[in-house]
């Protein structure tokens, strides 16, 4: 991999303890800035002494390349062997120039572009100093109201296990060495995103069965595409913080699959487990993170206080400590640090890379891809002809469009709405006005005179409305999913005065929209779009770009309805009356039904798309032989297009429980006008394997059904046996 021949071993030969303890020691940028005086507080209550802090192994958290240099160049004066620091940072989409939330990008149905996406954050965010990234972050999720959905690719696992590894591939590269490169980091293992009522944190109880089949594939894949750290999560699973779990870091990821880099804890969560009520204090703590095997203790006070002393009391052996720093040394002997700490970076490459245009144009390719016209009866796409335009909504003229995790980026770095709108429209007559406040507890109604009068006098309305974006992220789980404040309310006087009106919609998970479904005749799905957001809604709201996102996380129409996903497994009693009446005796609800708003695939386009014919080449498999199918669409329109071609299996027999359907594999497509394409795919057996009861995992010979179609409505199905 790496050029460097950096004599890691010999380096080792020279450290004393509280040298190669401090490679293990994570601390904020803060605490290495150039005045530390304000942070004698903190660095008492991390137990983290003047001699450590010129020790330690790795930073987080800083903002440009200058920083991290001022860093890099005292960190390696004050150090007696020189070593360089490891900077990291979440890099989750966008170092400075921000696409779509995770979310989105798995919306766009399209790794290749995941890994473009990628790669630029790699350029500018190396550029700008960092060596490792905490990303991709691949929790599987099934609750809406967990804040950090907008971090994941939803609710299948082959979609997240295969955005999860293009983004390995593309930040890591097949040299860590290369100055465009950076490592990274996945996280957080394990089901961080089963917390209970999608609270964030929250208790996590899954069977060993669903955490095989649903949880943990994404890790896998990640660690099978090479990535070089791991992050156990915050939460307890099955008891156990991840970090203390010996059944999770030992035997399944050490012993199972292999892992041999580097773990990391997730911010304090060694100190947590004095919180968890796992351990008496903060010595405890550190043993049991440390011989569970987490190398690198981000940010508590456990190996900062008590490494030294367990090894001195044997209760850590050496070996063992220099196996971790040997780990940690080889990732910057991998990243060419002993030759070039700075990995590259610069100044003037920073500011040439960051914001550049074709970076902002890959943004803003990204956005459009990635947002999903979620209905449209016929409104969209508006005519350029329309003069007079209302941009109505508490997003209609601001740049908080980023969403959580945004790196550097700005909000004043973003196009907005009005921005976009204007930009592409410069002889149209706009009028821009909030409305009301898109906050949970702010009621105030007074700007609505203002929005109905602009409406009024409008052509065209277009809604900007959604939730802020500190409501989704870390630590932001919401009970009721609702669109906050009184922006429903708002809607309904627009629609009562001018019905050519289009809703945009900016949040970081899926949202109830029930009501605003019924109200407005058509709505895009932005998500948080990034730096580029209002040049690429304005691109699709006027037809320059065509939609072509598909929902990844089904949004349900009441919050009861959560957890809620399409992959569920069969019930003994069905519903099978096909609307949303409640059916007694059937698991089902009274009032609402089963179904969500907007399914799992769910994504309408300009173009109309007519799915012709699903072949199989045979109707018979076995472990060794293979079917090859072929799905024929047709572009029924004047439009060209993009559809992200589905298909799904349901194993109709089998010693467990199955689920009614899983996404077995997908490809997005460009379809021309009045166009025929045929999408090939092939099936073959370990497509076919899950966990039995014993959680072996197996194929059964049986009888199985493949479909494809828009994802309300898979209309073809075809049935083969596997022998
Ligand atoms: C988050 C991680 C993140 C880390 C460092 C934690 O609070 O859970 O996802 O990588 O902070 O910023």
């Amino acid at each position: 991999m790496s050029k460097s021949n950096f004599d890691t071993r010999a380096l080792l030969k020279k450290m004393t303890l509280e040298e190669k303890v401090g490679q293990l020691i994570q601390l904020n940028s803060m605490f290495l800035g150039e005045t530390t005086a304000d942070i004698t507080g903190p660095k008492q209550e991390l137990g983290v002494s003047d001699s450590m802090l010129s020790k330690i192994g790795s930073t987080l958290n800083f903002h440009s390349f200058a920083e991290v240099k001022d860093i890099q160049d005292r960190h390696m004066s004050a150090d007696r062997l020189h070593i360089p620091l490891l900077f990291m940072m979440d890099v989750i989409h966008g170092y400075k120039t921000i696409y779509p939330i995770p979310l989105g990008m798995g919306a766009s149905f399209d790794p290749e572009l995941v890994k473009e996406c990628s790669k630029m954050a790699s350029k500018e965010a190396s550029a700008g100093g960092v060596h490792l990234t905490f990303t991709p972050m691949v929790d599987y999720v099934r609750d809406p109201r967990w804040g950090r959905v907008m971090e994941t690719c939803g609710e299948d696992p082959l979609l997240n296990s295969i955005m999860g590894a293009a983004q390995v591939e593309a930040f890591q590269g097949d040299d860590i060495s290369n100055p465009d490169n950076i490592a990274a980091c996945v996280k957080h293992f394990a089901a961080y995103g089963g917390a209970e009522a999608g609270r964030d944190y929250n208790t996590v109880e899954i069977s060993e069965r669903l955490l095989r089949e649903y949880y943990f594939p994404a890790y896998k894949a990640c660690i099978d595409a090479g990535v070089v750290m791991l992050m156990p999560s915050f939460n307890s699973l099955n008891g156990v913080p991840s970090i203390a779990n010996k059944w999770l870091l030992q035997k399944v990821l050490k012993e199972e699959w292999g892992f041999d880099g580097i773990i990391i804890s997730d911010y304090n969560a060694v100190g947590e487990l004095k919180t968890h009520g796992i351990a008496e204090n903060y010595k405890d703590a550190a043993l049991m993170a440390f011989e569970c095997g987490c190398d690198i203790d981000m940010m508590s006070a456990g190996y900062c206080s008590s490494l030294c002393r367990l090894v001195e009391e044997g209760k850590v052996s050496e070996e063992k400590l220099d196996k971790a720093v040997l780990k940690v040394l080889e990732l910057k002997r991998a990243l060419g640090l002993f030759e070039d700490p700075y990995h590259g970076g610069s100044a003037e490459k920073e500011k040439a890379l960051c914001l550049c245009p074709e970076h902002r144009e890959l943004a803003r390719k990204a956005a459009e891809e990635s947002a999903v016209l979620l209905k449209n009866n016929g409104v969209l796409p508006f005519s350029k002809d329309n003069k007079k335009i209302a941009l109505i909504g508490p997003f209609a003229s601001t740049g908080a469009i980023r969403g959580s995790w945004s790196c550097n980026g700005l909000d004043s770095e973003c196009v907005s709405v009005a921005d976009g709108v204007k930009a592409l429209l410069p002889d149209a007559e706009i009028t821009v006005c909030n409305g009301c406040s898109a906050e949970w507890n702010i009621l105030d109604r007074s700007g609505f005179d203002e929005a109905i009068n602009a409406a009024k006098n409008a052509d065209i309305v277009i809604l900007c409305l959604g939730e802020p974006q500190h409501y989704s992220g870390e630590g932001s789980s919401r009970a009721d999913i609702v669109l906050p404040g009184v922006q429903n309310e708002l809607a309904k006087e627009i629609i009562a005065v001018n019905k050519n009106t289009a809703a945009l919609l900016f949040n970081g998970r899926p949202l109830v929209l029930t009501e605003l479904d019924e109200t407005v005749p058509a709505i895009l799905e932005m998500w948080f779009p990034g730096t580029e957001g209002g040049a690429a809604a304005a691109n699709l709201l006027f037809g320059d770009a065509n939609p072509s996102g598909k929902v990844t996380m089904s949004f349900p129409r009441s919050v009861g309805q959560c957890p809620i996903y399409y992959n569920h497994p069969s019930t003994g009693r069905p519903k099978t009356i096909p609307d949303d009446r409640h059916q007694p005796y059937a698991s089902s609800y009274i009032g609402c039904g089963n179904l969500p708003l907007y399914p799992f695939g769910h994504g309408l386009s300009y173009s109309d798309f007519v799915y012709e014919s699903l072949t199989l080449d045979t109707d018979k498999m076995t472990s060794d032989s293979e079917i090859k199918v072929s799905i024929t669409v047709r572009n029924n329109s004047g439009r060209a297009g993009k559809e992200a071609v589905q298909l799904y299996m349901h194993d109709l027999f089998a010693s467990t429980v199955r689920p009614i359907q899983s996404l077995i594999a997908f490809k997005k497509v460009e379809i021309g006008a009045g166009e025929t394409v045929t999408v090939d795919f092939t099936i073959t057996e370990p497509m076919f394997r899950f966990y039995n009861a014993s959680c072996e995992f197996v194929s059964e010979p049986g009888k199985f059904e493949v479909s494809t179609g828009h994802a309300d409505n898979l209309i073809l199905t075809k049935t083969f046996v596997l022998e």
